[in-house]
């Protein structure tokens, strides 16, 4: 027997070793070999051709738009020529006088550069200081302007400075960010440490007064306030990064030498004849999602599930999406257009295989640029301008009848965001989380406000009446707001941290991420997160993993076993494919199957009874047990990446101490504590 095996069979931590009887479905799911024809109405490229990934006609019913065949052929890729938008500057200057600015300006930001200053941040701050007055009065020419700086100083490769730089990737964006943003202040030191981390050091938490935050203190007896189990259940579905890749060109490489592979346009340096691996139908480790995956995949929902959409089927309660449907693309291939097709043709095929509603969260590949979405208190139409996707998906939510009109139209108003009540008597509340992103460049506008955009005194609001109603509330978003503090910003993390630390856990019963792609989990605790115990232990993140199997990951989703009294979680099936096997596969599509059931996994370690729900304190009791038996994090590994083969192993205990450490962490204030291991 495998020690590690032995080891956790001897601690009792595997409870059962006989496959539970009480499987909401079957255990394995295999998915006939070829297309689900039936999956669309009509295609521009066939399913019957093997050797090519199928191209269904999407037509949008909100826009009463069809998309043409040239937005996803995957052999001519096209290149982005959405408007571009630009701040506008207070008064008109002659074509003549806005060239000898810019130029002016680039000498001056030329010669801090090559000056011998060693102080990196305040030269880079006062270097964005010397750009201003471009990006002010003459903003149409600062992207190319920056595009040259970053090439002549071979501050990247200059592909890199295009895909950062030119117009149609993040060249406006950056614009609008030297025009509005304090670059001398901390904006600047953002700003600066975003450019490089050479720069300027990462900014720290800011103080926060969190005295006037909320309508009302918390309830001295929250905790007693949590409302009972009703001993009724059902099955709620959690997917999320689906990144679908309609421009998935079968048979190109699937080991290219730089971000997203299985395209016709991106070889392996060192073999630029012939793929040294051959993309495969299905989908690789560094591929997003090809059309026979992702159909796969929603195959296999009802048979693992056990649920249909028929008569006599169990329906789904309801699904959580949270987020990122939009395939990683080099920023100049990425267009509103390509979102918007994406967008229909996800939530088409979710609504053709799933029973329930769904609850979407936009994650930051859901727009475009990606990774943009702008607060609305920049100046004029630039406050607006990714209105047009909120538009888009709250009118496809509503078109697929998963929410009302009143919904669809706070969703509009609410960057995406919404706040609804299910028939079952939950309320969801779905917020966009690309106001703390990193990448998303106009956060480092306004930067010591933590709400700038204002989604979270929404939030405040939507949850106090939660609180007076005796509701509870789910939350679900895409980038997670902690583990260890690389994706989003400390400031708005630390604010959402005291808001769930307001409202939990009588109000907030359970929390809902994406992003990584990854199978993880988080714990919010009282006090800040200052003492960190079974006592304190207040809220779970519950992160799930990706559909999409990059990066290096195998392909995933899972399905909650949720009560209608408490709508705390009571058991979670974690399902997976695996992607290592796609290459050999002729006679059938992939295999999706049972992972694992949390409680059956963790159970034993939490010491926790059959009746209690998987809630904070049980996940705190597993990283107590994880504490004392670190061989659990090596399981907790294997899962993390869905049991990838490609996954890193986790086996020294500075690996192990550290992840049990971003268990513990909700917030980048302490996820950045942690011992990075
Ligand atoms: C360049 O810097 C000089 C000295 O600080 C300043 O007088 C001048 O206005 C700057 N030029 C531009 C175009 O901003
Ligand atoms: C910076 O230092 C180098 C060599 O140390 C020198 O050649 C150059 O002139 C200096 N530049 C400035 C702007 O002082
Ligand atoms: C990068 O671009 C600059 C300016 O266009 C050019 O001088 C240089 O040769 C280019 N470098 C490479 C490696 O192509
Ligand atoms: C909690 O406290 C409030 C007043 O603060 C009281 O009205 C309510 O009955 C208490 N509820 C429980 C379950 O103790
Ligand atoms: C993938 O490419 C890298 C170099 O880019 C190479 O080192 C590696 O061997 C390749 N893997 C396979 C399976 O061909
Ligand atoms: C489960 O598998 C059995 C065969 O093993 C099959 O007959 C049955 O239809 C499957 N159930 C579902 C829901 O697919
Ligand atoms: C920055 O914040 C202030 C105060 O909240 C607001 O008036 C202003 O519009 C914000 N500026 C931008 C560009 O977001
Ligand atoms: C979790 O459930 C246990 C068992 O029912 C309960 O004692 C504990 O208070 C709950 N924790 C939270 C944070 O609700
Ligand atoms: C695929 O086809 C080949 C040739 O027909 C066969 O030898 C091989 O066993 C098949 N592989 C699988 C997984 O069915
Ligand atoms: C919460 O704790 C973090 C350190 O973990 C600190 O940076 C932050 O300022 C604290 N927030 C509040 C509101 O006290």
């Amino acid at each position: 027997m495998a020690p590690l095996f032995m080891t956790l069979l001897l601690a009792g931590l595997i409870s059962s070793l006989a496959v539970a009887s009480s499987l909401p479905g079957n255990v394995s799911y295999v998915a006939a070999a070829g297309f689900p024809t039936s999956a669309f109405s009509s295609y521009y490229v066939s399913p019957a051709l093997p050797t090519q990934e199928p191209q269904p006609i999407i037509y949008d019913p909100v826009l009463d738009h069809t998309f043409p065949f040239e937005l996803t052929d995957p052999d001519n890729i096209p290149n982005n020529h959405d408007e571009a938008h630009f701040p506008v500057p207070p008064i008109h200057m002659p074509t003549r006088k806005r060239y000898k600015l810019v130029q002016g300006v680039v000498n001056n930001v030329s010669s801090i550069i090559r000056s011998n200053s060693t102080d990196h941040c305040t030269k880079c701050k006062t270097a964005l200081a010397a750009a201003k007055p471009a990006a002010l009065h003459a903003p149409g020419l600062v992207p190319n302007a920056m595009v040259d700086l970053c090439k002549a100083f071979a501050f990247h490769s200059n592909q890199t400075c295009e895909q950062d730089f030119a117009i149609n990737a993040f060249g406006t964006v950056w614009t609008q960010v030297l025009a509005f943003a304090d670059v001398e202040g901390l904006d600047g030191e953002y700003i600066c440490h975003s450019l490089n981390k050479k720069f300027c050091p990462d900014p720290k938490t800011s103080p926060l007064d969190s005295s006037s935050l909320f309508p009302k203190p918390k309830p001295k007896n929250a905790s007693q306030l949590v409302p009972k189990a009703r001993g009724e259940r059902v099955k709620v579905l959690h997917l999320s990064d689906f990144h679908l890749d309609a421009r998935y060109a079968v048979s190109s490489e699937a080991n290219c030498s730089s971000k997203l592979c299985c395209r016709s346009d991106n070889d392996n340096e060192h073999s630029e004849d012939k793929p040294l691996v051959s993309a495969p139908a299905y989908g690789s480790f560094k591929c997003d999602t090809p059309y026979d995956l992702g159909l796969a995949a929603l195959q296999a929902i009802g048979p693992l599930t056990g649920s249909g959409r028929g008569k006599h089927d169990e329906h789904l309660a309801w699904t959580l999406y949270t987020g990122d449907l939009v395939s990683h693309d080099p920023a100049p291939q990425i267009s509103k257009a390509l979102t918007q097709y994406t967008e229909t043709s996800i939530y088409g095929m979710f609504k053709h295989y799933l029973s329930g509603p769904v609850f979407a969260a936009l994650g930051n590949h859901d727009t475009s640029p990606a990774n943009i979405d702008s607060p609305h208190n920049l100046p004029g139409r630039l406050g607006e301008q990714q209105s047009w996707n909120y538009e888009h998906l709250a009118a496809l939510w509503q078109h697929e009848g998963w929410i009302s009109r009143e919904t669809a139209d706070e969703a509009r108003t609410h960057y995406g965001g919404y706040s609804v009540k299910t028939h079952y008597g939950l309320r969801i509340i779905s917020f966009n989380t690309d106001f703390w992103l990193r990448s998303n460049f106009l956060t480092f506008i306004n930067a010591t406000n933590p709400d700038n955009s204002g989604v979270f005194s929404w939030m405040i609001s939507e949850l106090q009446k939660a609180e007076d109603a005796n509701e509870r509330v789910w939350i679900i978003g895409h980038v997670l707001s902690g583990w260890d503090g690389t994706n989003p910003l400390p400031n708005p993390t630390d604010l959402f941290y005291q808001i769930v630390e307001r409202y939990s856990p009588h109000v907030i019963a359970n929390i809902f991420f994406g992003h990584t792609h990854q199978d993880q989990f988080m714990v919010y605790y009282a006090n800040n997160g200052t003492v960190q115990n079974a006592q304190t232990a207040l809220a779970t993140g519950w992160i799930v993993p990706s559909v999409t199997p990059l990066t290096n990951l195998n392909s995933g989703f899972r399905l909650y076993e949720v009560d209608t009294g408490d709508f705390n979680i009571y058991d979670a099936w974690t399902f997976y494919s695996d992607v290592a096997a796609y290459p050999s596969l002729n006679e059938t599509g992939p295999t999706f199957q049972l992972e694992y059931s949390t409680r059956e996994a963790y159970g034993g370690a939490a010491g926790w009874d059959q009746d209690d729900p998987l809630n904070a304190t049980f996940w705190h009791r597993v990283t107590e047990g994880m504490e004392k038996h670190l061989e659990l994090v090596t399981l907790f590994n294997e899962y993390q990446g869905k049991k990838s083969v490609k996954s890193p192993a986790c086996v020294t205990p500075a690996c192990q101490k550290a992840k049990v450490c971003y268990m513990r962490s909700g917030s980048v204030a302490l996820g950045s504590q942690c011992l990075q291991g």
